[in-house]
């Protein structure tokens, strides 16, 4: 049998092991430039502006309301009004559109939880996130998927470049869930916070392990001295911070391990994103299996459940697996769909996300139909969120 150098020198090509190193750093390269052309001159990444339309739209008042009254932040380059979001909030406020989480109601950990990776769980959750904090509510992405999609696109950045160790939930994880509040970041986008993992992520899973097999003298305490398990430690890093937030979601990896164990310990909602295809749909029913599994292990029950499909297409096929789904999971599903769309797909290319990117990547036509299917569908969660926190709010009042 001929040696692995001559069966790639047979195809005409060298070994590709004395290139993997120089692509990474070639990939990053790629990554800096897209990052330092977000930035432009001033060096950090400008926030998205909202025009006086807009702005209106969003404080929920009619198209006159801010007309003349010199609140906007900045001009255009055609000299017409801009506001930023943090100024609608404010308005919100002032004039008492904002909606509010009730008071007595404990915030949402939402895992974006899936058994099959490239579904778009971490494309969707970020979107998700700029969605929320575009309607008045404050969220923060916990990103424990070894993949760092979620990291790059909400950061703007490449999560290896950008963070240390002990920046990322990589560490909160492994060796001290009580540091969570020192890892979060503020993002480009206002009300978005950032947990960030980077790549050194892929180790944890293994390295959780390793300490399970250790005495729980070794493990990481919790600050009554108490050690705390491996699956526990999502929940301690979480429920620490939660307080300042409305929304918390949870970008899994693409398997069922102890990291995904500790996202649904800590979560009490979820969300599963798949596509219209029958593949899609059987490894769906496998990761209903597991989960059926996990949930026994676990203690804690949902507060929220749905089914999101995503990459919709108009094709016979796509319409056959949306109505079986439908047929299988009933009103777990989110009654509108994501639409396949090349808009959605060019934003981690260009780390941001159609909320924040304003302008179309090619089409103003495509760009539109993915904008109105991403907020019909997170319109949805969102209204259902309304409903749910209102219930238990008036639940809570009943004693
Ligand atoms: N609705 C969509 N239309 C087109 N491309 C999409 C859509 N959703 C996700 N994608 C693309 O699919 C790929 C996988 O998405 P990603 O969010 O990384 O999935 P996952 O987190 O499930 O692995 C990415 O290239 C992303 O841009
Ligand atoms: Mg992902």
């Amino acid at each position: 049998m001929a040696d692995e150098t001559e069966h790639f020198m047979s195809l005409g090509l060298p070994d590709p092991s004395d290139s993997f190193d120089a692509w990474s750093d070639e990939g990053y390269a790629v990554i800096k430039q897209k990052s330092d052309d977000s930035r432009k001159e001033t060096g950090k990444r400008l926030k998205r502006t909202f025009s006086q339309v807009e702005a209106c739209k969003l404080i929920g008042r009619s198209e006159s309301f801010l007309k003349g009254k010199g609140l906007n932040d900045e001009v255009s380059p055609s000299n017409l009004p801009r506001y930023t979001l943090k100024r609608i909030n404010e308005l919100r406020d002032q004039t008492g559109t904002r909606y509010k989480r009730p008071s007595n109601v404990e915030p949402l950990v939402l895992a974006m939880a899936k058994l099959k990776g490239g579904v778009g769980n971490s494309t969707i959750c970020v979107h998700l996130a700029h969605y929320f904090a575009l309607h008045g509510l404050k969220v923060l992405i916990a990103d424990f998927d070894l993949q760092c999609s979620a990291s790059t696109i909400a950061s703007g950045m490449n999560p290896d470049e950008a963070y240390e160790v002990e920046e990322t939930i990589y560490s909160v994880l492994r060796d001290d869930p009580t540091r969570m509040k020192n890892i979060i970041k503020l993002t480009y986008f206002e009300n978005v916070h950032l947990a960030p993992c980077n790549s050194l992520m892929q180790s944890l899973e293994f390295e959780l392990a390793e300490q399970m097999s250790k005495p729980d003298a070794e493990w990481p305490q919790d600050e009554n001295g108490e050690p705390i398990s491996v699956y526990d430690r999502a929940l301690i890093a979480l429920d620490s911070v939660k307080a300042h937030y409305d929304v918390i979601l949870i970008d899994c990896p693409p398997a069922l391990g102890t990291i995904t164990l500790n996202a649904l310990t800590a979560a009490d909602g979820m969300i599963n994103t798949i596509r219209p295809s029958p593949l899609d749909r059987t490894s769906f029913a496998t990761f209903n299996a597991s989960l059926a599994s996990m949930y026994e292990a676990i203690p804690n029950s949902l507060r929220y459940y749905r089914i999101l499909i995503n990459q919709m297409v108009r094709s016979r096929a796509a319409e056959k697996e949306d109505a079986i789904v439908r047929h299988i999971y009933g009103n777990y599903v989110v009654r509108n769909n994501i639409v396949d769309s090349s808009e959605i797909q060019g934003a981690p290319e260009d780390m941001s996300t159609l909320y924040d990117r304003m302008k179309p990547v090619k089409s103003v036509q495509a760009y539109k139909r993915a904008l109105e299917s991403m907020d019909l569908v997170f319109g949805e969660i969102f209204q259902d969120l309304k409903t749910l926190w209102a219930m238990e709010a008036e639940a809570y009042d009943n004693g």
